[in-house]
């Protein structure tokens, strides 16, 4: 059933405790250990956290001893590292959602590594080629893992991003609790062959509402990102001036103030907010999708006014993709369907054992056992997808940075992403260049879709 044994994780962790020797000794391996940077350990682990006023949930999973997993500050362009040491009873790994990195460190299970089983640890090591707001997840019985916790935001920082008087980030998420304030079922069947199955309590930072402060008249830098399974979001700012300058963790070509701004699971916005001047002025992130708007987190302007203006945030920095090269590119048609044809594959991922999806119309087990296309190292592409089912689809490709070509629907600025929110009927080409070997998912972000056919891989050699 795996290509993976224990046996390769036992070479895998042996190799990593070669690793361990020559940070310690420092002294003679200097330029070694400058090389590989202390590495941050993330510790899974079963935790009881407060996410409703009832008291606590029991069986929140998270990365560290308590509350939320951390948030990750890495450096663009310089080396990182990460020990995951799995102490929850279920075997796991970890994605580095839209960062560029070798193929081994993609934290796939089956398709690049091996389990992390219960008790053992893996090393991951790469430098972060981009700037901007990402974030970390299992990638193996995800809708379980991620829906009970397990999802981290990570900002890759650059120096020469612009300075602002306040920053904060923003992770997203919902969570299936009852009345109790206890886990109930993590989805229905009949909501997965839909739009997915929604949480019933909602959190930013795994509160409820937070607010925080920041000067009045100041500018801050405001980080989202959405990691929930399964939510779609239609983003509004209230209160003040605010401009989207980065999404996905790429700059925006054309800046632009959140109306009704829709993003999906796995999608990032960086937003510029312009303080209002007044102490105590609120200002409000809002989602308005739907039939019940939400506010998800509140600033609340204090001192005197910094009087910043909102236009003087400089633009940030190109991330170094490279640019695809329309007149050579091959073009792959993708489209993207329900599939009458129900094949509950028991997946050793976590197929949620039924399939409602397709992509080619083929409804892709949870382990992909071909490549969807097989890609030139060095090479142009242009994916066409198209979107044959009412509902909205955030397809994320692993590995490379792909630009929104074009909509058929709308018209679209030329965005660097890894995620494109697929709406109804809509046809989009996303261009990008293969210059990362390996096998490189591509799949809905709404957990249940990928799931249940929704997820496939491309291969690049
Ligand atoms: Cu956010 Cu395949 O991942
Ligand atoms: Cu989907």
């Amino acid at each position: 059933m795996t290509r993976w044994t224990r046996r390769g994780l036992l070479k895998t962790a042996t190799f990593a405790g070669a690793t361990g020797v020559g940070l310690s000794a420092i002294g003679r391996l200097g330029s070694l250990a400058a090389a590989s940077p202390e590495p941050v350990v993330l510790q899974t682990a079963k935790i009881q956290a407060r996410l409703m006023d009832i008291g606590p949930t029991n069986n929140v999973l998270t990365y560290g001893n308590a509350g939320m997993p951390p948030v990750l500050r890495m450096k663009k362009g310089e080396p990182f590292a990460a020990r995951l040491v799995n102490a929850i009873d279920d075997p796991t790994t970890i994605h580095w959602h839209g960062i560029r990195l070798p193929n081994k460190m993609d934290g796939v299970p089956f398709l690049v590594q091996p389990y992390v089983y219960t008790g053992d640890h893996f090393d991951y090591a790469f430098t972060p080629p981009d700037a901007g707001t990402f974030w970390y997840h299992p990638h193996c019985n995800t809708l379980e893992q991620m829906g009970h916790g397990l999802t981290g935001m990570i900002v890759v920082e650059n120096p020469n991003d612009p300075k602002f008087d306040a920053e904060f980030v923003l992770n997203l998420r919902d969570w299936r609790l009852g009345d109790d304030g206890q886990f109930i079922d993590q989805f229905r069947p009949r909501d997965a062959a839909r739009t997915g199955t929604y949480g019933t309590v909602r959190t930013a930072n795994w509160l409820d509402q937070p607010q925080y402060d920041a000067p009045a008249g100041g500018l801050v830098r405001l980080r989202v990102a959405i990691t929930d399974v399964t939510r779609i979001h239609a983003f509004r700012v209230d209160g003040a001036e605010a401009m989207v300058m980065a999404l996905d963790g790429n700059p925006v070509p054309d800046r632009f103030a959140p109306d009704a701004l829709l993003l999906g699971p796995g999608q990032r916005m960086d937003l510029a907010i312009r303080m209002p001047d007044d102490e105590g002025a609120i200002v409000s992130l809002r989602d308005v999708r739907g039939t019940k708007p939400k506010v998800l987190a509140t600033l609340r302007a204090t001192g005197n006014s910094l009087k910043r203006d909102v236009r003087d945030v400089a633009p940030l920095e190109v991330n170094p993709v490279a640019e695809v090269d329309l007149g050579s590119a091959q073009h792959i048609s993708l489209s993207l369907s329900a599939t009458a044809e129900n094949v509950p594959s028991d997946s050793i991922c976590g197929s949620l054992g039924y399939s409602f999806w397709a992509i080619n119309k083929v409804p892709w087990p949870g382990d992909p056992t071909a490549p969807l296309a097989e890609l030139k190292l060095g090479r142009s592409y242009v994916i066409d997808m198209e979107n044959l089912t009412p509902q909205s689809h955030p397809m994320h490709l692993h590995g490379m940075s792909f630009k929104v070509l074009s909509s058929s629907t709308r018209p679209v600025q030329p965005l660097i992403s890894d995620t494109y929110l697929v709406q109804p009927n809509e046809k989009v080409s996303l261009g990008f260049v293969a210059d990362n070997p390996g096998d490189w998912l591509l799949h809905c972000h709404i957990i249940e879709h990928q799931k249940s056919g929704m997820t496939s891989y491309v291969r690049v050699v």
